[in-house]
């Protein structure tokens, strides 16, 4: 069955199965009071001041006139600020507070060798005064020393980080908790941040992000219909599930998988969704039906660059003049792209892709781009 809705004079054609998710948006009276609360209940956790918020919200208008699909947007996260800006910013804010408030020292973190996430937190434990550690997992098993010393790495230990390597398929949980014990035994007071700062303290910084974006939208009379981001240790989904779920928003929310199939994403944003929706403490009721994810562009495997990436790449450097990275939000960008061609958002006018940063990561992949010498 086929039917035609009306929502705010746009006409969306779509099947029985997906009727479910046009729910009538709320008033903008009822939006503010929701955020406003939502703000207020945000404030109840500690949190130190890390980025430039809020970001800017961005048309593409060059790039939607190429896909003849959606008016397309770009909500700014990698011009947070810190350190080369992304995603991470908006967690560690939360989760530095939290490391301060139990009076740590010191800071240790996991991720894969051109972490955005380990780069960020070196920055924001440079900039609190405090030591920090990071474990690096090398799951790509490349020899490049661009790889393996240039990007991000340069940069976390630019920061003053030490820096030292795993082979991949290393319970990192456990060996964070090692390097606690060592630094403990030597009087030191060691606070672990999970891989990508996915927890549910982490998540609060997602969560903020959704009802930013909402008031962004509002002030602008945009109607956004849908969002769409790279997703991968699954805090910024969850942080934003719960935090449309808190505003009751209709906007549709899209992950892009960069690692895990599908139904192992879902089941991470969906379980760290409700955690955090737990950690918030406000009665938000989780739907499992809201957490979708797309893992057809992983490609052969994590940080494996695939030649939907480097068109997604080039084609934003060369129509919008923006940066984006081989490993997360290229790779998102590509899942976008592909799902505008094959007719997801039908019907839908504003798309917002969140760009989650990781521009720096172009430095640990130069020769991926192909791009020839030039005269001299
Ligand atoms: C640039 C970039 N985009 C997206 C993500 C995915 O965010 P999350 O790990 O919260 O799912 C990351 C995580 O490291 C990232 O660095």
């Amino acid at each position: 069955m086929v039917l035609v809705n009306h929502i705010k004079g746009i006409n969306l054609v779509t099947s029985a199965t997906q009727i479910n998710e046009l729910e009538m948006s709320l008033s903008p009276e009822m939006e503010q009071s929701l955020c406003k609360d939502l703000s207020l209940t945000l404030a109840k956790f500690p949190k130190v001041r890390l980025g430039h918020l809020p970001t800017p919200l961005e048309p593409m208008d060059r790039l939607s006139e190429i896909l003849g699909g959606p008016r397309l947007w770009v909500k700014r996260d990698d011009c947070t600020g810190l350190s080369s800006g992304g995603n991470k910013t908006r967690k560690l804010e939360f989760l530095m507070a939290d490391a301060q408030s139990k009076g740590a020292d010191t800071i240790i973190t996991q991720g894969a060798t051109q972490s955005n996430h380990a780069r960020q937190t070196t920055a924001a434990a440079a900039k609190l005064g405090m030591e920090c550690h990071i474990l690096l997992e090398d799951r790509t098993g490349s020899n490049d020393n661009n790889y393996i010393l240039n990007g991000n790495v340069l940069l976390d230990r630019l920061h003053g980080a030490s820096v030292s390597k795993r082979s991949g398929g290393t319970d990192m949980n456990l060996e964070m908790q090692d390097f606690a014990d060592a630094l403990i035994e030597k009087g030191k007071k060691p606070y672990i941040i999970p891989g990508g700062g996915s927890n549910p303290i982490g998540a609060l910084g997602y969560v903020n992000c959704a009802r930013e974006l909402t008031e962004q939208a509002s002030e602008i009379g945009l109607k956004i219909d849908a969002l769409v981001h790279a997703t991968g240790s699954a805090g910024t989904q969850a942080g934003l599930v719960t935090g449309l779920a808190a505003i009751q928003s209709s906007i549709h929310l899209l992950g892009i998988g960069v690692r895990a199939p599908k139904d192992k994403q879902e089941q991470m944003v969906f379980d760290l969704a409700q955690k955090t929706a737990d950690y918030l403490d406000t009665g938000i009721e989780i739907e499992r039906d809201k957490v979708r994810a797309i893992c057809d562009y992983v490609g052969a495997g994590y940080g494996l660059p695939t030649d939907g990436m480097i068109k997604a790449v080039k084609l934003l450097a060369q129509s919008e003049g923006l940066l984006f990275d081989p490993v997360y939000s290229g790779k998102g960008l590509d899942g976008l792209i592909d799902q505008i061609k094959k007719g997801y958002f039908a019907g839908m006018d504003n798309v917002v892709f969140l760009h989650t940063g990781g521009s720096a990561a172009l430095f640990g992949y130069p020769e991926t781009f192909e791009l020839p010498g030039y005269a001299n």
